[in-house]
């Protein structure tokens, strides 16, 4: 194991415990019986400078183990202040803490398909199969589709996502985007690729021009992943 996946791997366990500690405390002091698992951030599974050119080393190790810990975090603060309101029936207070839960428990949904949906340069193998005949009868063809992904992707106004995702009642692809840390359920569709526009996930490399980002993405896109997800929506 490289020292980098050591400190990250040893940052991960460290949080697990703090915030399991956290959960398990405020969920005992309720009275109520059993355990809640918290959320934790899982190790990536490729090195941070894996994703290089397309997305630097700084990029991927700020992303990752700041700002998606972050969200981590407070969605587990979060979830404890939930239980605590709940232990002590007060209704009101559980319901205003939901928009804490849906941006910071979003964050860490969003992020969790990032990294998978991402892949060293060196694994890339362009889409298949199924996936690329969806792609194909959805958008024309998978030049298209990337046009027309990466437009949608860069209107997104302020931070948000672009999502290409499947809609289980019609049986097709479509393309959507969320605002902030919304994830892309709420739009009604099962995600299979995410991609992350706030500005965090490309300033470092390409300061404001979020298109030149978009357009660099698609070098480190794992269409394999894609296609499991693509698989799996449709069982
Ligand atoms: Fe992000």
């Amino acid at each position: 194991m490289t020292p980098p996946m050591r400190r990250r791997r040893a940052y991960a366990t460290r949080a697990r415990r703090a915030s399991t500690g956290a959960l398990v405390r405020a969920f005992s002091s309720s009275g109520a019986g059993g355990v809640l698992v918290p959320a934790s951030l899982p190790d990536l599974p490729y090195d941070y400078s894996a994703l290089e050119p397309a997305i630097s080393a700084d990029i991927m190790k700020l992303h990752h183990s700041k700002h998606h810990q972050t969200y981590v975090t407070n969605f587990n603060a979060t979830m404890e202040k939930v239980l605590d309101a709940q232990a002590k029936g007060d209704t009101a207070a559980a319901i205003a803490l939901q928009g804490a839960v849906k941006f910071n428990g979003g964050g860490h949904v969003n992020h969790s398909i990032f990294w998978q949906n991402l892949c060293p340069v060196k694994d890339f193998t362009p889409p298949e199969g199924a996936l690329l005949s969806a792609i194909n009868d959805e958008f024309g063809s998978l030049d298209a589709f990337q046009t027309k992904f990466a437009a949608t992707a860069a209107g997104v106004q302020g931070s948000g996502w672009g999502w290409l995702g499947y809609d289980k009642a019609t049986g097709r692809l479509a393309i959507t985007t969320t605002a902030n840390q919304d994830p892309c359920v709420t739009t009604g569709l099962v995600p299979l690729l995410g991609v992350d526009v706030w500005e965090h996930a490309y300033y470092l490399q390409y300061k404001n021009v979020r298109p030149d980002y978009l357009k660099a993405v698609w070098d480190v896109v794992n269409w394999k992943d894609v296609a499991t997800k693509l698989e799996h929506a449709k069982a």
